[in-house]
């Protein structure tokens, strides 16, 4: 797990870090393209729109799987909930989440409390 700072420079910390372990677990490099093209995009998404969680930070998490990356970004939650968007043409907003799910074998939204608040999950699988 990488616990980082909400803060709009934590998408390229951890897109760095996240690729670099891909990439050393012998990813494929369109595997790693995705998987850091997502986590940026959910990292934004989360300083953007959410609270952070405890301590003003975000945390970051992925396994590899035989079959897929599991990749998870959780922050505090906020007045809105991570749901696609219908964006046309002209729309240079609202794109993000469409990617991600363009890209993914699956993903969701869990929300549980921790001991300190609210806690909102991102969870996307990445086929391999
Ligand atoms: N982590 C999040 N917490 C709360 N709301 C979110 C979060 N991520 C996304 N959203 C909501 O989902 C919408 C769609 O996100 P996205 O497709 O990334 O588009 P954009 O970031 O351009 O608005 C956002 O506009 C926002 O309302
Ligand atoms: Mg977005």
């Amino acid at each position: 797990m990488v616990t980082v700072r909400h803060a709009p420079a934590s998408a390229g910390e951890v897109r760095r870090r996240l690729g670099a372990d891909l990439a050393d677990a012998g990813l494929p490099a369109s595997v790693v393209g995705d998987a850091t093209l997502i986590v940026s995009e959910l990292v934004g998404n989360s300083v953007r729109y959410a609270r952070p969680l405890a301590g003003g930070v975000l945390e970051v998490t992925w396994s590899v799987r035989p079959d897929c990356v599991l990749l998870t970004v959780s922050d505090g939650g906020g007045p809105s909930v991570p749901r696609r968007h219908a964006a046309g043409p002209e729309d240079i907003r609202g794109r993000g989440l469409a990617i991600v799910a363009a890209l993914a074998r699956d993903w969701g939204v869990r929300t549980h409390p921790n001991g300190s608040g609210p806690v909102s999950t991102v969870w996307v699988e990445l086929p391999v």
